[in-house]
């Protein structure tokens, strides 16, 4: 084989292949929106997990964030919150469950299988009464300085747990975990 024929057959494989990768695109864009639709909506999608910015949040406050539809409460608690929420003797617990699908084998009431960190510094727990789901009113309301929902008068305390009043469950937690420490992601 000479250069020049050498040189022509590379030249062919190139076209070869250059037509054939561009079949590819093509199909890719045909298919596609067929694929899509049968997807959950990307509004779905981005809400099944949030990340969430902490790194505003100061000791002694809280903030809500919506997900899924429903309000949680991200609370950075003060030393004294976290003592007086560590202090409770769980038999005084209308709900002795610690409500948080984190937990590998569930766990009591105890506080320390509420908070997200070990510390007790962070408590992510659900905005939903769990008498009839309304949003608790937070920032020490209440009898135990937790929460409280004015809706039939359901007490928290500083753990979220159901202390006085119609509610039957302590407030739920969702999944929740710390990407680094000023991310929570929820879901
Ligand atoms: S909904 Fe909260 S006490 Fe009834």
């Amino acid at each position: 084989m000479s250069h020049a024929e050498d040189h022509e057959g590379t030249r062919r494989d190139f076209l070869y292949y250059a037509t054939a990768g561009a079949g590819v695109v093509t199909t890719g864009a045909a298919v596609w929106p067929l694929v899509n639709q049968m997807n959950p909506s990307a509004d779905v999608q981005a809400l099944s997990s949030i990340r969430v910015d902490i790194s505003g949040v100061e000791v002694g406050t809280q903030i809500s964030v919506k997900f899924l539809g429903k309000p949680v409460f991200i609370r950075r608690r003060t030393q004294a919150e976290i003592d007086e929420a560590r202090a409770v003797d769980l038999s005084d617990l209308i709900d002795n469950d610690s409500r948080n699908p984190n937990l590998s084998g569930g766990g009591d009431g105890g506080d320390e299988n509420r908070s997200l960190d070990e510390n007790g510094e962070w408590l992510v727990m659900m905005g939903v009464c769990t008498h009839l789901g309304c949003v608790p009113l937070g920032d020490g309301a209440g009898d135990f300085h937790g929460w409280f929902c004015p809706c039939h008068g359901s007490h928290y305390d500083t753990s979220g747990r159901i202390r006085k009043g119609p509610a039957p469950e302590n407030l739920h937690i969702p999944v929740a975990e710390f990407v680094d420490e000023n991310t929570i992601k929820l879901g």
